[in-house]
């Protein structure tokens, strides 16, 4: 198994091959997530969406899409310390349906993660600060499961929401910015 990463129009330069191999159904059962083949394409035309795609001897499995351009620059005061946060677009997976149940949808959000990290680091953007993912149904879940630097918000860009997630995350879970969390990280050097 491989994977390619495409930052930036991903989804559209690849979303020929997507509806090749029929990497789209046009309704599930616990989603929102939908696709009309015949005119969706055009849509994605000046998106920023990029895509992972994960193939089995050059056969296209599974895709994430995501939207990595962090555009917006929020803030908020919470216990005392005010809180920069950037919301990344809507994270999407699907994986075709004989590769499923087997770990693949978890295995490619880790590696998801592991890219974007990096593409953070090399192209210097602003660490300190909190990254979260909005995501809804099974991929929320996969993203709470999952993510470890990044931090899942279920909703479709609600920034109240974004908010309120962010708090419990700090709250109850201790979250980090990526920077804070590399500084621990050095410290046990
Ligand atoms: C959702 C999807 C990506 C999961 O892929 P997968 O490779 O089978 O997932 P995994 O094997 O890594 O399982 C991940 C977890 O999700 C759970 N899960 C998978 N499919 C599920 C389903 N249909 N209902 C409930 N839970 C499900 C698994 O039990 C597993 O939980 P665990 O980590 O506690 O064991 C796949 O079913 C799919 O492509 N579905 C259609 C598209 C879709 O709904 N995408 C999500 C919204 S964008």
């Amino acid at each position: 198994m491989n994977y390619k990463i495409d930052f930036n129009t991903g989804f559209y330069d690849n979303f020929d091959v997507l509806k090749e191999h029929k990497m789209f159904e046009q309704k599930y059962q616990y989603s929102t997530f939908k696709f009309d083949l015949r005119k969706n394409k055009e849509r994605f035309k000046d998106k920023n969406i990029s895509t992972l795609i994960c193939f089995d001897n050059n056969k296209p499995i599974a895709w994430i899409r995501f939207d990595h351009e962090e555009n917006n620059n929020n803030s908020f005061q919470f216990n005392y310390v005010k809180r920069n946060f950037s919301t990344l677009g809507m994270f999407m997976i699907y994986v075709l349906p004989e590769y499923r149940n087997k770990g693949l949808a978890s295995k490619i959000t880790k590696m998801f993660e592991e890219e974007l990290l990096q593409y953070y680091q090399a192209n210097n953007i602003n660490l300190n600060k909190y990254y979260l993912i909005n995501a809804v149904d099974l991929a929320y879940d996969l993203l709470d499961k999952n993510l470890t630097y990044f931090i899942p918000s279920h909703t479709f860009g609600n920034f109240n929401k974004n908010k309120q997630d962010l708090k419990g995350h700090i709250r109850f879970r201790a979250a980090k910015t990526i920077q804070e969390q590399n500084e621990i990280l050095e410290l046990y050097k």
